[in-house]
């Protein structure tokens, strides 16, 4: 039996490393090391190339890690062309020696700026540098010194400058990027820095972006981060990334907690920038952050971000495909953020398995056996385990959450206290609704992978909340259905909040594969939907 789990184990980790070769086509999320969380401004020339060395040589660039990214601090103003020049003592040099080095080490480059006149160091960290030298006004001709004198391969845009100036994000970041991509043939690896998921415009801009103010290394931080990256999942993908931020790992959280922020980051598709000084990281944190299955998992071709099935007091079960979307095997999370030990138990059916699964730890590398019914598992305060699991039946999901769902017009920049969002009600299956659809039809839920073995009939019930009198015009709420494009019109709704959770039932024709499914409404604001469940109707036999 040993051998057996061995040889599962092995097969395993061959299937992983396929996938970590394949996924250097599909744009994965970025892997590196960034100045910012130990250094802040105070970096320098000799200091990147230590990093850089001691990234080669303690192999994390074969591990993965290649971008070095020289973050806020190097700005040392503008020369009366309007030309970046760099920091007078931190880089006398300029930059282009720099950027040589780290590509002369089979390595990227990458740096950081403002959307709008000045950089968060200058505002945050005294860096009287940093006054002026943001894109703003600038965009062609810093593009131009980015990527073309100085050829950086990555950027990361900030917002400090750009708030201050009461601008339009969207507009911004986009007159950046249509600059950027005049002056310069390559394909940039491009960050949107403002602290909060910006909108999802941003996928058409940008690889990743930060959804969350900075992180700093302490375990209320990265819990906070997580906490708002839960019910995200919609937005990333085929390339485009949730940016959790750059990693804490070797910088003082336990071992528990680093092994929760690493496989967390891993599980969502979160870009992994090492944030510590590596010529000082602690064995066991360099181990985690080598840990060859979690950065396939992080790798991963699909690029998927785990999204929550199964919310239960303060613990969280997060699930997603690997390797083939609807395939036989995929990775799990189960999140203890809360200060005591807590068990975990987790129908296979809930991660759409029937019958046995083959189960591997893929923090501590280990194979943990077959299970049939539901994986057990007691995880420790702050901790984690992330599991690979193959099962042999893969089932029909019989449950759409709405916190799952892309909302076309959701950001989380906090400017409309009107607009769509993710919204907590007890009771709700996971705890969770989404809540201020509808009024136009744009303002929808959206759900594009709803799942039919075969096609057919079904009855659809979707549970909602009516929404509270005193907070938008209840009288003439209702719910549109649009599934692949046919609309149905639900004006019979319960309007009494005090009802709770309510149904209503409609029959739904699927096709085989995969269907689109949106809920919203066009005039009027729909009620905060919780979820929608499908049931086969079975075909009446023929006499
Ligand atoms: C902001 C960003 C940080 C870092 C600093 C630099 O705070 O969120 O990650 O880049 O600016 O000043």
């Amino acid at each position: 039996m040993k051998h057996m789990l061995f040889l599962a184990g092995t097969v395993l980790f061959s299937a992983l490393s396929v996938g970590i070769m394949s996924a250097q086509t599909a744009n994965p999320p970025v892997m590196g090391w960034s100045s910012w969380n130990t250094y802040r401004v105070n970096i320098n020339d000799e200091l990147i190339r230590k990093q850089a060395d001691a990234a080669v040589r303690l192999g994390l660039r074969d591990a993965g890690y290649i971008y070095i990214n020289i973050d806020d601090g190097f700005f040392g103003g503008r020369d009366s062309e309007g030309n970046l020049i760099t920091h007078p003592e931190r880089f006398p040099d300029g930059m282009k020696g720099i950027v040589d080095y780290i590509h002369a080490r089979g390595m990227k480059a990458g740096t950081y700026s403002d959307a709008g006149c000045n950089t968060c160091g200058s505002i945050w960290d005294n860096d009287i540098h940093g006054v002026g030298v943001g894109f703003y006004g600038h965009e062609l001709q810093d593009a131009d010194m980015f990527f073309n004198k100085w050829g950086f391969d990555f950027i990361k845009i900030d917002y400090c400058g750009a708030d201050k100036l009461a601008l339009e994000e969207q507009e911004r970041y986009s007159a950046i990027c249509s600059a950027i991509k005049d002056v310069c043939g390559r394909d940039i690896s491009l960050n949107i820095c403002r602290w909060a998921f910006p909108g999802t415009w941003a996928r058409d801009l940008a690889r990743s972006w930060r959804i969350s103010p900075d992180i700093n290394p302490s375990w209320a931080s990265v819990r906070s981060i997580i906490s708002r990256n839960l019910y995200l999942s919609a937005y990333a993908g085929e390339g485009h990334y949730n940016d959790m931020d750059m990693l804490e790992i070797g910088r003082g959280l336990s071992s528990d907690e680093e092994q929760t922020h690493f496989g967390i980051w891993c599980i969502m598709s979160s870009p992994l920038l090492i944030g510590c000084d590596l010529t000082s990281i602690p064995e066991q944190s360099l181990e985690l952050l080598k840990n060859p299955e979690l950065i396939a998992l992080n790798q991963d071709p699909l690029g998927l971000q785990a999204y929550v099935v199964q919310h239960s007091g303060e613990g969280y079960v997060l699930v997603k495909d690997i390797l083939e979307k609807r395939g036989q095997v995929r990775a799990a999370a189960l999140y203890n953020p809360s200060d005591t030990t807590m068990h975990f138990s987790v129908p296979l059916e809930a991660l759409e398995f029937g019958g046995k699964a083959e189960i591997r730890d893929l923090v501590a590398r280990t194979s943990l056996g077959k299970v049939s019914g539901s994986i057990e598992a007691d995880v420790p305060a702050h901790g984690v385990k992330i599991l690979r699991i193959e099962g042999k039946e893969r089932l029909e999901p019989e449950i759409y959450e709405a916190e799952w769902a892309m909302l076309p017009m959701f950001n989380d920049l906090g400017k409309n206290f009107k607009g769509i969002n993710y919204r907590p009600f007890e009771g709700a299956s996971g705890g969770m609704t989404v809540s201020r659809s509808g009024s136009r039809w744009e303002n929808h839920l959206e759900w594009d992978e709803v799942y039919s073995t075969k096609g057919g009939k079904y009855e659809m019930t979707i549970s909602y909340v009516p929404v509270e009198p005193d907070e938008r015009e209840v009288n003439d709420q209702c719910i549109e259905v649009e599934v692949n494009g046919q609309k149905t019109v639900l004006k019979d709704i319960v309007r009494d909040r005090a009802e709770g959770i309510c149904r209503i039932f409609l029959p739904v024709e699927l096709q085989r594969g995969y269907n689109t499914v949106r809920i919203g409404s066009s005039y009027t604001w729909a009620p905060d939907i919780d979820c929608f469940r499908l049931r086969k109707l079975q075909a009446p036999r023929m006499r």
